[in-house]
């Protein structure tokens, strides 16, 4: 009886010891610098996880305009002027602050966004917590939209 006892609690110790020492490994390991490349699980699960939150918010996912030309041109004004420094300015190049964060911004100059479109509006009017996506809270919701459509290279919202 003690002897099983005694048995399991080395086993419980033994597995204490090798967690800490794994956990502090880990730790050490970490780089937590702005420049260091996200691992494959963290993009995955980051990307996972914010997709099913901003689905169970549910933001307004209507068009506020039926988007004209002159709409999108707009967004790409937008787009030069607040956020080329981060997702891209010259087609097939990265932007000056590509590799500046992690997560890294997206280079929508190489590949589009790909929606739906209210979620792209909503990050871009609210921001992405724990990362270097700034919430832009001047821009109108329609502005929001137009640059959205802008980032994705539609014409038409995804739904
Ligand atoms: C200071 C740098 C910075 C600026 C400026 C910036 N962004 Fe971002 N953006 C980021 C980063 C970093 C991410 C990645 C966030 C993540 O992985 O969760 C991101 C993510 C996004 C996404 C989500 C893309 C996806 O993977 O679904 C969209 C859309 C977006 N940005 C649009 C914009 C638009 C439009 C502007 C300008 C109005 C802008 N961003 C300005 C850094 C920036």
């Amino acid at each position: 009886m003690i002897d099983r006892r005694y048995k399991r609690l080395t086993a419980f110790l033994v597995i204490t010891v090798f967690a800490a020492v794994l956990g502090a490994a880990t730790f050490t390991a970490v780089d937590v610098s702005a420049e260091a490349e996200p691992s494959w699980l963290e993009k995955r699960l980051a990307s996972v996880l914010l997709d099913m939150k901003l689905r169970a918010n549910r933001p307004t996912k209507l068009s506020p305009f039926t988007p004209t030309e002159q709409d999108i041109e707009k967004g790409s004004d937008i787009y030069r002027e607040q956020c080329a420094i981060c997702h891209g300015a010259t087609r097939g190049r990265i932007a000056p602050l590509g590799k500046s964060f992690s997560p890294r911004p997206p280079q929508f100059v190489i590949e589009p966004a790909d929606g739906p479109t209210w979620m792209d509006a909503y990050v871009i009017q609210h921001g992405v917590r724990w990362s270097g996506m700034p919430a832009f809270r001047g821009l109108s919701e329609t502005d929001a939209w137009r640059v959205a459509l802008y980032v994705e290279g539609r014409s038409k919202p995804k739904e």
